[in-house]
């Protein structure tokens, strides 16, 4: 039986991949001797922007800045909750500077900031799901954002923080294992954790949507989710299917070109909360 989703309106920001390149390579997606049709990927892009805009929902745009390649994936420089925005602060020397430019996106917005001392790539490596648990943050560690970061957050933003350990380089960041599908509920590709993290992801969230090794390499659970409305990879013609059985619309989005740099929708998009 199909189930009614509703969906609710977002805010979100992005970043053209205006002077996006693959010139290093800090994931294992990367290859530096793959050309890379950046006029193809601004246009991919910006379909994705449309197609966000179309569903009703609000575009911030930052704007991109020569010598750094990465700024498309906007995910990465911040984590907001409850209007309150935990910075970033990245791993990779190449990504640092992309901090201080969504720091200043914020500032002029007037978001409540709070600087992070630890390494941490905002929304690559943390979700959000309002309506589990009271309000829970699921926050991923293995790669990137190290676990000092997961208690720096749960302070900062006031909520509870879950650590989940990732144990495989190709799902690098939490936003490629796992995704927010509503208020509620997640997906996830348990092979991307630890024994003990896919035990508590099972106590915590016993409905939800599992992923198998498939629909996470076609980088299928880097989607962005109203509720209703599931904006995913057009490769992940599985995963669409998965989610279509239990009430979701899929709206496949093209994005050949953001996939050799390792990302692919969520990357492109940080969700701003009041
Ligand atoms: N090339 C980028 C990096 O390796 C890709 C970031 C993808 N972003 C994400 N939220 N997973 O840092």
């Amino acid at each position: 039986m199909d189930q009614q989703r509703f969906p609710r309106k977002r805010t979100y920001l992005m970043c053209s991949p205006e002077y996006f390149t693959v010139e290093y390579a800090i994931n294992p997606w990367m290859d530096v001797t793959t050309p890379v049709d950046r006029d193809l990927a601004v246009k991919q892009w910006d379909r994705l922007r449309e197609t966000l805009v179309g569903l009703g929902h609000e575009v911030h745009l930052l704007t991109p800045e020569q010598g750094l390649p990465d700024m498309v994936y906007a995910a990465n420089g911040g984590f907001v909750v409850d209007g309150s925005v935990y910075g970033a602060r990245f791993k990779h020397e190449q990504r640092t500077a992309e901090a201080a430019a969504h720091h200043a996106f914020y500032e002029a917005q007037g978001w409540r900031f709070i600087a992070p001392g630890e390494t941490n790539e905002g929304e690559g490596d943390f979700a959000y799901v309002p309506e589990a648990h009271g309000g829970l943050i699921l926050a991923g560690h293995g790669f990137r954002t190290e676990i000092p970061a997961h208690a720096e957050a749960q302070e900062a933003l006031g909520r509870p923080v879950v650590s989940l350990r990732l144990i495989d380089p190709r799902f690098y960041h939490l936003d490629v294992a796992l995704a927010a599908i509503d208020d509620a509920n997640i997906v996830y590709f348990p092979g991307a954790f630890s024994a003990a993290s896919q035990r508590v992801l099972t106590q915590l969230f016993p409905d939800a949507v599992i992923a198998d090794d498939e629909d996470a390499l076609a980088f299928g659970i880097n989607l962005v989710s109203d509720g209703a409305n599931v904006v995913l990879n057009s490769e992940a013609t599985r995963l669409a299917g998965k989610l279509k059985a239990v009430g979701y619309t899929p709206v496949p989005v093209e994005l050949a070109e953001l996939k050799k740099g390792g990302g692919s929708v969520k990357c492109c998009i940080a969700e701003l909360r009041h």
